[in-house]
């Protein structure tokens, strides 16, 4: 069955190109990322390990690790790596796991046989420091995902862990935020001491809390 939000996420141990670990100790009490691709030596996946890479300090300053996952060979990945780096002008230094008997792929449900009997779709997991999930994405492989959207989410999750607060459409980092309709209007004046502007007894904004950087 598939994951769902709330659940915990799997434990594994796998053969990785920064050797073998397990899933649990690499993450330690960061949040993670564990997204999958189809297949190495391909053009959009290509591009997205790029774009994961050129990102690593934002990913560094949410206390985020990536790790990757495809159904290819060690040799493979370390091969493809080279590419990588080359073609997207790029260091490739998180893991990218070697998933060959499908062990990762089959317990979170990477596999959509209607997509391809045999190839990951490009699933991707945002996985707390409490190792639950909190959030998934599913793209076919024709589509390469965004990963500043990744960063965007990302955001709103550690904020709207912290606080009772929600973050409206196109929300971006620093943005006014939604006080979530559980608390009171007379909660949220004491809650929130930036303000509250009332739009409607339901929609209520409140500016970014002082301590979320
Ligand atoms: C790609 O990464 O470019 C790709 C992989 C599998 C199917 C189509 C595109």
């Amino acid at each position: 069955m598939s994951l769902r939000l709330g659940d915990i996420a799997p434990n594994f141990k796998a053969s990785t190109t920064q050797g073998e670990i397990d899933f649990y100790e690499y993450l330690g009490d960061s949040w993670g990322v564990l997204f999958s691709h189809p297949a190495d030596y391909t053009p959009v996946c290509t591009t997205e390990l790029g774009r994961t890479a050129l990102l690593k300090e934002e990913f560094a300053k949410r206390n985020v690790k990536a790790i990757a996952v495809s159904v290819d060979s060690l040799d493979k990945h370390q091969g493809w790596i080279t590419d990588i780096n080359e073609t997207q002008n790029c260091r490739v230094d998180f893991p990218i796991i070697a998933d060959e008997n499908r062990e990762v792929a089959n317990l979170y449900d990477m596999i959509h046989p209607n997509a391809s009997e045999t190839f990951t779709v490009r699933s991707l997991f945002i996985i707390g420091p409490d190792k639950k999930v909190k959030l998934t994405i599913t793209y076919p492989a024709s589509t390469g995902r965004n990963f500043v959207e990744v960063l965007r989410v990302i955001d709103s999750l550690q904020l709207t862990a912290k606080h009772s607060v929600a973050t409206p459409a196109n929300w971006q980092h620093g943005e006014k935020v939604i006080v979530v309709p559980a608390v009171s209007t007379e909660d949220a004046l004491k809650k929130f001491p930036k303000g509250v502007e009332i739009v409607k007894p339901y929609l209520r904004y409140t500016p970014v809390p002082d301590d979320v950087n």
